[in-house]
């Protein structure tokens, strides 16, 4: 196996609980982090953890700054279905991060590509991310990085797939045919620029994309092995996704 460390949880909410205690210790440590966030249900438990420890004055976000991975195209800020909404109703609600200091792609912007160059910029500009906590797709993606004979790099726009789109069709309602056929993600570069990087994958249906991420060869086609480049980065499981990898 890679050189990244593999860290198996007895459970998803022990996984999330015991991260979230180590972001509320680096925000004590570092009260100006850069997290890099993912949307999807595997984080919806550290979310509310983190949520749940600001409440006890545990973990103080005002001088945090966060930048999402992805959002949908065609999609407003403000419409329920966006990860944006999710992302208020899971955290930024629970916590006292600075409006200002929430970054997230806008999908409804009139040029997207200058849209993703505008976050790229952005990222920069706040020092890069500190700690970049991804999920990982059923397909082996990270952000909207779908398997694909070539990746890019930089953030971008992207055509999901049809798992993908299957996958996410809670948020339109169940029915994948409105999911938007594209998204605007950061890129794989984007992703391991970050100063550590964290893959957090819980449950059983994740337990083949574990074994792919992890299986020693780096692919486009598995857009998560390529965090086997990343020199600070872990994975982070419960039991039943690490149920097909070796021990
Ligand atoms: C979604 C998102 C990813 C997320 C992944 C896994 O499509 N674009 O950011 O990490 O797929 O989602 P979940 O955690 O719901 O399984």
């Amino acid at each position: 196996m890679a050189d990244v460390r593999v860290r198996i949880f007895a459970d998803a909410r022990t996984a999330a609980h015991t991260l979230a205690g180590e972001i509320a210790r680096a925000l004590t440590d570092h009260p100006q982090l850069v997290l890099g966030l993912p949307s999807g249900r595997t984080p919806i438990p550290l979310y509310h953890e983190l949520g749940r420890l600001h409440a006890l004055g545990r973990a103080d976000f005002a001088q945090a700054t966060t930048f999402n991975l992805d959002e949908f195209l065609g999609v407003a800020p403000d419409d329920p279905r966006s990860y944006q909404t999710f992302m208020r109703q899971h955290l930024f609600d629970r916590v006292n991060l600075a409006r200002r200091r929430i970054h997230f792609l806008d999908g409804t912007a009139a040029d997207p590509a200058a849209e993703c160059d505008r976050y790229e910029r952005a990222i920069a500009r706040a020092g890069g991310i500190d700690l970049q906590i991804v999920g990982l797709g059923v397909n082996g993606h990270i952000g909207f990085n779908e398997p694909a004979p070539a990746l890019l790099a930089n953030t971008h726009r992207v055509r999901l797939t049809g798992l993908t789109r299957r996958a996410n069709a809670a948020l339109f309602g169940g029915q994948a045919s409105t999911v938007p056929k594209d998204a605007l993600s950061a890129g794989i570069a984007t992703i391991l620029r970050a100063r550590r990087l964290v893959v957090l994958a819980t449950g059983a249906s994740k337990a083949s994309a574990v074994k792919r991420m992890l299986g020693e060869r780096v692919t486009t086609q598995v857009p998560a092995s390529f965090v086997l480049l990343h020199a600070n980065a872990e994975v982070w499981l419960d039991r039943a996704a690490a149920g097909k990898i070796k021990p």
